[in-house]
C-alpha cells in the first residue's frame, strides 16, 4: 500500500483503541471499503499500525493510501484516503497506477467493440494507443539510461525482456491501428488482434511488476533524493504529454 501525505481536516475520528484485533480489523474494513472520491477517514489504535495496514491493503487490493502519526501514550492515529485522491509519490506506485488505468481504458475499448460500436471504439484506441507510447517511453528512454541494469546475452534479464516485450507489443499496436487507418473495420476483424494484445498486456505488465519493478525500486533507493525527485516529475511530465513529438 502506498504512503500518504494527506492533510488532516478529517471528516471524523473513531476510537478504537481497547477493541480486540478482529473487531478493530473488521470496522476498518468496513471504513475503507466505503470511502469515496474525495473522502478520508480516521481513528485511533493503541498498536503500531503497520502489519494490521499492510495486509489490509491488500485485501483491498490497494485501493487505499494511509498515514500514521504515533501520539505517545495516546496510541497512534491513522488516516485512511481513496488512493486516486493521493498523487503518487514513487515512481513505481506511478507505473503500477498507469498499468491500471491503461487497463481499464483497454477493458473498455475492448467491451465497444465486442458490442460492434465501431465508431467509439476508434477515438477510444487512438487515447488508449497514445497512453501506451507514453508509457513506454517513460520505461524505456526515461528510467532505464538512468536506472541501468546488468543484462544477460541470452537476454533473460529483467531489463532485456521488458524491452523484447515493449518490442513486441507496440508492432501489435501499430498492427491493430493499421486495421483502423482506411475507415471503420468491422469488430470482428479487429477483436481478434484486441484479445492477442490484452494477453500479451497483461503477462508484460506482471512481469514488470513482479521481476522488474523491485530491482528498480532497490536501485532509485540509492540516487540522492534530487535525482529521485527529478526522475519522478519527468515521467509525470511524459505521461502527461510533454515529451510525445519523441514517441515511438
Ligand atoms: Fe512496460
Ligand atoms: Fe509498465
Amino acid at each position: 500500500m502506498e504512503a500518504l501525505q494527506c492533510p488532516t481536516d478529517l471528516a471524523h475520528c473513531i476510537d478504537l483503541r481497547g477493541s480486540d484485533a478482529l473487531t478493530a480489523r473488521s470496522r476498518v474494513y468496513r471504513l475503507a471499503h466505503e470511502l469515496s472520491p474525495g473522502g478520508s477517514v480516521a481513528f485511533l489504535l493503541d498498536v503500531a499500525p503497520g502489519s494490521f495496514m499492510e495486509s489490509l491493503g491488500q485485501q483491498l487490493r490497494h485501493r487505499i493510501c494511509w498515514k500514521a502519526s504515533a501520539l505517545g501514550q495516546d496510541g497512534w492515529l491513522v488516516e485512511l484516503r481513496p488512493r486516486e485522491d493521493v498523487e503518487p509519490d514513487t515512481l513505481m506506485a506511478l507505473l503500477g497506477r498507469d498499468h491500471e488505468r491503461l487497463d481499464r481504458l483497454f477493458a473498455e475499448l475492448l467491451q465497444e467493440a465486442n458490442a460492434g460500436k465501431m465508431s467509439t471504439t476508434a477515438p477510444m484506441l487512438a487515447d488508449y494507443a497514445l497512453g501506451l507510447r507514453r508509457h513506454v517511453h517513460v520505461e524505456n528512454l526515461v528510467i532505464t539510461p538512468v536506472l541501468d541494469l546488468p543484462r544477460d546475452v541470452a537476454r533473460r534479464d529483467p531489463l532485456s525482456t521488458m524491452l523484447d516485450d515493449h518490442d513486441r507489443i507496440l508492432e501489435e499496436l501499430h498492427l491493430l491501428l493499421g486495421l483502423f487507418s482506411e475507415g471503420l473495420p468491422e469488430a470482428w476483424e479487429v477483436t481478434p488482434f484486441m484479445a492477442m494484445l490484452s494477453g500479451a498486456l497483461a503477462k508484460h505488465e506482471g512481469r514488470e511488476e513482479q521481476g522488474l519493478f523491485p530491482v528498480w525500486d532497490m536501485r532509485l533507493k540509492s540516487l540522492q533524493d534530487a535525482e529521485r525527485k527529478a526522475l519522478l516529475d519527468r515521467a509525470k511530465d511524459v505521461l502527461g504529454g510533454a515529451e510525445d513529438a519523441a514517441l515511438a
